[in-house]
Order: structure tokens, then C-alpha cells, then sequence
């Protein structure tokens, strides 16, 4: 069956380059005479019937804007059986062919769920947490380095006057993909990430002794979300070393602003295959990017897979960092 109207929603966390994405599919769906509607709130204006025509002129300027203008929630109700039901019946009722998901794994989870209700779906990769399996690259992972990245280097202004040692917290959930590339780029004298066990002594103390010794006069650490109760790290260090250690958690401010050249390239050829894939007749997809070329995978397929942080970016944060 051709498809004639697709439901868009991004849902999880929000991540720069989700506005980007629905723009790419809203322009790429009028090319191919299709019509979008947009979903309010992720599953729950699906469930809710919470739903907007989107048009060419709608998605005007939205490349540069971070945040979504769709709302994005977390949706408990939806995880149930009973919360499908009603969403594929929504679907139905509101003429949705077939629908794209902007988001995460939770996301393509939900997604996974409607197309076994019946409903066509595909998923673009979303999160700044960079922690899909099948895709090498999710949109706002990059946008978020640089926002944590400005941020530090700012700190350190302020901790090398001091000489103080910095501990910053960054976003990652369960992986430590974020800290890896943020302390890289930092130059950071240590980065703890949750797929990795530390020792404080050799991971820790050992690198700021061994950085004192040739003379820095401030010290910073990198510990992802994941990776502890950065507080206790901040005290260990202060009991040992003597330091005047300060924590900053970036928290939310990593989620906002308006999306680099990386995120809005990566969510404009996403989207313009999300809806290339159901043009054709194909679905059930979860859009990737693998060694630099886009591609297509079964939802179920792509759910099972698991991902790792890159070792050798994590070697080159361990090496670069030993003091
Ligand atoms: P992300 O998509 O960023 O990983 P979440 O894990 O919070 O974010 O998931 C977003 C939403 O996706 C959830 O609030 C829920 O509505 C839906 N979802 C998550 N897991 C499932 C699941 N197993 N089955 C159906 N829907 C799910
Ligand atoms: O998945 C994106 C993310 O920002 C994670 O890095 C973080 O753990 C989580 O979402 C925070 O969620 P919330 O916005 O609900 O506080």
C-alpha cells in the first residue's frame, strides 16, 4: 500500500539536530507527495491523539534551532500492551500510514511495538548519548561534545587561577562516549567512564602526582554520569593530594543550543531516508550510519545489537592523560 500521510514524533531526551530531522522528512515527504503529521509529546500524542499537519513553510528555519518543536516526553503508559492498543487505533483513526520516531533506544523499542500493531515505523537515531548500537553516529552526540567542551575550557580559566583540581560530570546515562571525546579534546588528566572499572590510585592520584611533578597548577577530571558519585572522587582527592577540588555537573545545558554542521548534515540525510525507506514500501528500519555510509537495519536486528566505547578513543583519552 502506497503511503499517504506519516506520523512524526521525536520522543526521549531531547537532542540538537531533532529540529533538523523533522524538517528533513517534513521537505523530503513533500517531494514524494506525501503528507506528515506531527505528534505531539512522543507516544503519549499518539496515544492521545495530540497531532498537527506539519507543511514545507511549517519546518522554515528549523535546522538551526535546537530543542524539538514537537515536545518530546517519556511515556510509561506506552511500554504496556494496552498503551499500543490505543496508539495503533489512534494511528488508524488520523489516516497514519506509517509513522518515523525520532529518538533512542527506549524509543525504537516503542517503535518496534507499533509496527507489531500494525503500523509501519522507522527510527531516526537521536541522543547526545551516542549509545545506539547499530549506528555509529546519533544526531546531537557532536553538538553536546562542544557544549561540554566550551564550558570546561571556561572552567579552567578559573581553576588554573586557583590551581585548583576540576571535576566535571558529564550526560551519557550508562556509556561513557561523551566523556571520552570531551576529555580527549580537554586534555583532561583523567576520564572515568561507567564501560571501564578505575583504580583511584593508578587512574587517578597517581596521574595528578605525576602532573604536579612537571609543573601543572591545575588538574582536570572527566567522570561520566555512569561512572560514580563524583562527590566521593572530589573528597578521595582532597584527602589525598591536598587539592581544593570543585565538582560541576554541565547537566542539561549539554541537551540545548543550536545544533554544529555535524548534527544538521547527519539529521538532514537521515531524515530524507527515513522517508525514502517508506516511499518504497520498505519499513520496520532503524536508520544508521556505519563507517561513514548510510544505512538501513531491521528494528528488532538493531535492538539486539550491543555497543562498547571505541578502544582506541579511550586509549587515546588513558595515554594522553597519563600526566
Ligand atoms: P530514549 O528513546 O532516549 O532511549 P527512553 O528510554 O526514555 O528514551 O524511551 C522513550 C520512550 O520510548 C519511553 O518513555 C516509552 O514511551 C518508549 N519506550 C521505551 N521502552 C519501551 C518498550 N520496551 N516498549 C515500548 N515503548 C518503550
Ligand atoms: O539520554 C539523554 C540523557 O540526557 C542522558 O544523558 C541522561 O542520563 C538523561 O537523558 C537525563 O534525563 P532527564 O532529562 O529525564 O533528566
Amino acid at each position: 500500500m502506497a503511503v499517504k500521510q506519516i506520523g512524526l514524533l521525536t520522543s526521549g531526551g531531547d537532542a540538537p539536530g531533532m529540529n533538523a530531522a523533522v524538517r528533513a522528512v517534513v521537505r523530503t515527504a513533500y517531494e514524494n507527495g506525501i503528507e506528515v503529521l506531527g505528534i505531539r509529546r512522543g507516544y503519549n500524542g499518539l496515544i492521545n491523539g495530540d497531532a498537527a499537519e506539519l507543511g514545507y513553510k511549517d519546518v522554515k528555519g528549523l535546522s538551526s534551532m535546537g530543542g524539538t518543536i514537537l515536545f518530546t516526553a517519556r511515556c510509561p503508559e506506552f511500554e504496556t500492551e494496552e498503551g499500543q492498543q490505543k496508539a495503533a487505533k489512534t494511528c488508524k483513526y488520523l489516516g497514519i500510514d506509517a509513522l518515523i520516531c525520532i529518538g533512542g533506544d527506549g524509543t525504537f523499542r516503542g517503535a518496534l511495538g507499533l509496527s507489531r500493531h500494525g503500523i509501519p515505523s522507522i527510527g531516526v537515531p537521536a541522543t547526545i548519548d551516542n549509545d545506539i548500537a547499530c549506528t555509529n553516529y546519533t544526531i546531537g552526540f557532536d553538538t553536546a561534545c562542544n557544549t561540554a567542551v566550551c564550558a570546561i575550557d571556561k572552567l579552567r580559566d578559573t581553576m588554573h587561577s586557583h590551581e585548583r583540581c576540576s571535576l566535571v560530570e558529564v550526560m551519557g546515562r550508562k556509556a561513557g562516549h561523551l566523556a571520552v571525546y570531551v576529555g580527549i579534546a580537554v586534555g583532561a588528566n583523567a576520564v572515568l567512564v561507567p564501560e571501564r572499572p578505575y583504580d583511584f590510585q593508578t587512574d587517578i592520584a597517581e596521574k595528578i602526582r605525576r602532573s604536579r611533578i612537571r609543573g601543572r597548577a591545575h588538574f582536570d577530571v572527566i567522570v561520566a554520569e555512569g561512572a560514580g558519585n563524583i562527590h566521593e572522587i572530589a573528597e578521595q582527592i582532597k584527602e589525598e593530594t591536598g587539592l581544593d577540588p570543585r565538582v560541576t555537573i554541565l547537566g542539561h545545558i549539554q541537551r540545548g543550543g543550536s545544533p554544529g554542521v555535524r548534527d544538521r548534515v547527519t539529521a538532514a540525510r537521515m531524515g530524507r531516508h527515513a522517508v525514502e525507506i517508506l516511499a518504497e514500501g520498505r519499513s520496520n528500519r532503524v536508520i544508521s550510519i556505519r563507517d561513514g555510509a548510510l544505512q538501513d537495519l531491521d528494528i528488532e536486528e538493531a535492538l539486539k545489537m550491543k555497543k562498547d566505547l571505541q578502544e582506541t578513543m579511550y586509549e587515546t583519552a588513558r595515554i594522553l592523560s597519563s600526566g
